[in-house]
């Protein structure tokens, strides 16, 4: 069966029309652009950020909290869910599956509401139901890879699911042999048809010994939610130690899971009969904080970020440091300034606590207006590197080897019309935007809608007027 996908709840208002600007659709808005517009963001070069920027919820944790609400029939609440599209996505997920999912009023209320902004967090109220459903299917996954979290906890409940197979992306192939080998592992029947991923254990899952070849954080999250339900004691090794992860065992700990080693390599789970519904706020997104770090360090600016523990950003920092910055951590906020231009500095990405791959299109825009030539290797996406062609048509110059690139620095950039391909790029081309000689228009920034609340309000915030609007798709007739 296909629906039609609605997604109230987290609209915008539209922002006044300028002459020659048509109005567009806010961020947190889930609809695709109409036909043939895309959404544009106009950056003016030569910006400087300066002021103080709060980071709500973790787009990464959320997504996967809502789906860790599906272990427990009753009200769980989430709290300081970042106001996006993906988050929307999701909660049309859970609906489908039976869930009753509602947006309300944030508790605490992000403070952009206090300076006369948009609240740009939400609480999410979701009603599980005593049997959720069971499928899930390509019109949802495919706007949303991460639906296929839903793959543990479901299992772990219905003892069988369908979920559309999400493919690849724009920033690599995506593989699921780790979730479907440790599912296995615990009991399941892994089969594929018709592009969905059926997994079954008509007698439940048991706990068992999984080793992951690599780290993954996808992974990890199904296999921990499968086998807080699972008979007996499982233990994942090599398991992911983001911060989100230990974001969703503490929330699963408190909804009466026993799961010991979060923010480790190895984690012990005691698998329990039931678990509890819960309050929970979700961890502050390290990527949007790390985000503005390099687009203060990019900009030669001052800005203090709030709502994120520096400790998740201590690698990112501390290249920030190295490049000639000046950072300064206080509880859960951080200050960078930098007063002359950037020096060079070499990243290498890898799993937390590792330089996040998220922030990889930042390490690049900061290479691209250092001082000297910068060694980038990407070691987690195979694709990450495709958004480099739109970064060198803003003039940075890179050249790109496998899992490597190789950035040459350049005083200031050439601001050129670009293209958003995935979230964490188009949020780069805007800030390499900023660093550019003429305005930079980035086209398609409904991508960055998927992960940042209110990316123009920020950037106003910190004293840059970036206008938004929408134009014409161009034919992409090259070949
Ligand atoms: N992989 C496999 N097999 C698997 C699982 C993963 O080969 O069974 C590979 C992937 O193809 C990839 C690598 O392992 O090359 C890492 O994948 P991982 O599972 O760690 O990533 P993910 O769970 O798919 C999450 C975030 C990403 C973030 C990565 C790494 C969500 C929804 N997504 O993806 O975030 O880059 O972890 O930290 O949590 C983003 O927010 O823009 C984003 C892409």
């Amino acid at each position: 069966m296909t629906h039609s996908l609605r997604i109230p709840d987290l609209t915008i208002p539209a922002r006044p029309a300028r002459a020659g600007w048509p109005v567009g659709v806010g961020p947190g808005d889930a609809g695709d652009p109409a036909v043939n517009d895309v959404d544009v963001i106009r950056v003016p070069g030569e910006a400087r950020l300066a002021g103080t920027v709060h980071v709500v919820g973790a787009k990464n944790s959320a997504l996967k909290l809502m789906a860790a609400a599906l272990l427990a029939p009753g009200r769980s609440v989430i709290t300081n869910v970042p106001r996006i599209t993906d988050i929307a996505i999701m909660g049309e997920v859970l609906r489908r599956l039976g869930c009753v999912v509602r947006f309300a009023a944030d508790d605490p209320v992000d403070p952009m509401v206090a300076r006369g902004g948009v609240e740009r967090s939400r609480s999410v109220v979701i009603d599980v139901p005593e049997q959720p459903g069971a499928e899930a299917d390509y019109d949802l996954v495919r706007r949303l890879r991460a639906s296929i979290c839903v793959l543990g906890p479901l299992l772990a409940r219905r003892r069988y699911v369908r979920v559309a197979h999400p493919g690849g992306d724009a920033i690599g192939s995506r593989g699921l042999d780790m979730h479907i080998a440790g599912l296995a592992r615990m009991g399941a029947e892994i089969s594929g048809e018709h592009g969905f991923v059926i997994a079954e254990a008509p007698d439940g899952l048991y706990g068992a010994d999984i080793l992951l070849d690599f780290p993954s954080v996808g992974a990890t999250e199904n296999l921990v939610m499968a086998a807080v339900l699972a008979r007996g004691a499982t233990t994942i090794d090599n398991a992911a130690r983001e911060p989100e992860i230990v974001d969703i065992c503490t929330m699963l700990n408190r909804m009466g899971a026993r799961i010991e080693g979060a923010g480790t390599s190895t984690l012990h789970i005691a698998g329990v009969p039931e678990l509890r519904p819960v309050r929970h706020a979700t961890v502050g997104d390290r990527i949007v904080a790390g985000t503005w770090a390099f687009a203060a360090a990019m900009t030669r600016g001052d800005v203090t970020v709030t709502g994120v523990d520096p400790a998740y950003l201590e690698v990112a920092l501390d290249k920030l440091v190295s490049a000639g910055g000046l950072v300064e951590t206080r509880g859960g906020a951080f200050r960078v300034r930098m007063d002359d231009r950037p020096k060079a500095v070499d990243v290498v990405t890898l799993p937390f606590p590792g330089f996040a791959t998220d922030l990889l299109p930042m390490a690049i825009g900061l290479a691209a207006v250092s001082d000297g030539a910068s060694l980038i290797t990407e070691n987690i996406f195979d694709g990450r590197f495709m958004f480099a062609n739109e970064m060198m048509r803003l003039g940075a110059d890179i050249r790109t080897d496998g899992h490597h690139a190789l950035v040459c620095g350049h005083d200031r950039l050439s601001g050129a019309p670009v293209r958003a391909t995935d979230i964490r790029a188009g949020a780069g081309l805007i800030i390499a935007g900023l660093c550019a000689d003429g305005v930079t228009e980035v086209s398609h920034v409904h991508h960055v809608d998927r992960g940042y609340p209110d990316f123009v309000a920020d950037l106003r915030a910190l004293g840059v007027e970036v206008e938004r609007g929408t134009a014409p798709e161009e034919p992409d007739l090259a070949i």
